[in-house]
């Protein structure tokens, strides 16, 4: 058997199974997805927010990228998290990164990873940022990890920047952000910065017409 045959072999066990424990599991899911949380992770084969977090399909939305980056111009994810806010109604945008993040990793050496550079700029910028902080580290993965929470921070503040944020907050008081990095040695995560829904964010980034 070739391997992606064995992944459709598997969904359809999968499937029987999820209608012998619930008959109106798939008519129910098909009609309505009513998701609380939106969920901006990485890529990483290793960090699939489903099953990390004990959650059915229908419970998040899901938004992935290299590194769980929220960049202001990427139309991909500033899509999704208009969805999510505006129509789906979610109460929590998540944004998990995870230690030992190949993407945070390959940001802070000086390879050329060509168009992959473009990407990882974004991250870059981050390391700067907090330079002092990440440079008294001098373990090179324990440094890597604490640029894998200050990522996560700066994320979830790129959140808090965008008019789509500000508007839910001034008029639903939602979402709560929240920032995560989840343990691949131990399935952990660990919450490592908050955004309630009005938190005060620098004036150079409020909008007063929303
Ligand atoms: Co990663």
């Amino acid at each position: 058997m070739k391997s992606y045959e064995k992944l459709l072999l598997e969904n359809r066990a999968w499937a029987s199974e999820k209608v012998s424990e619930d008959p109106d599991f798939f008519n129910r899911l098909a009609h309505l997805q009513t998701p609380e949380f939106l969920w901006i992770g990485c890529s990483d084969s290793r960090v699939p927010a489903n099953e990390i977090t004990g959650t059915q399909p229908g419970e998040i939305f899901v938004h992935r990228n290299v590194a769980n980056m929220v960049v202001h111009t990427d139309l991909n994810l500033l899509t999704v998290l208009d969805y999510a806010v505006n129509h789906l109604k979610v109460k929590h945008v998540i944004v998990c990164g995870h230690y030992g993040c190949g993407g945070v990793k390959a940001s802070m050496t000086k390879h050329n990873f060509g168009i992959i550079n473009k990407w990882l700029r974004n991250i870059k910028d981050v390391y700067r940022f907090h330079r002092e902080e990440l440079e008294e580290i001098k373990d090179e993965e324990a440094r890597a990890d604490k640029l894998v929470e200050l990522n996560v921070q700066e994320q979830v503040m790129n959140l808090a920047k965008t008019s789509i944020v500000q508007k839910a907050w001034a008029h639903h008081q939602r979402p709560h952000l929240h920032g995560w990095v989840y343990g691949l040695k131990d399935g952990i995560i660990k919450p490592v910065f908050e955004m309630p829904a009005g938190t005060h964010i620098d004036d150079l980034y409020e909008f007063d017409d929303l």
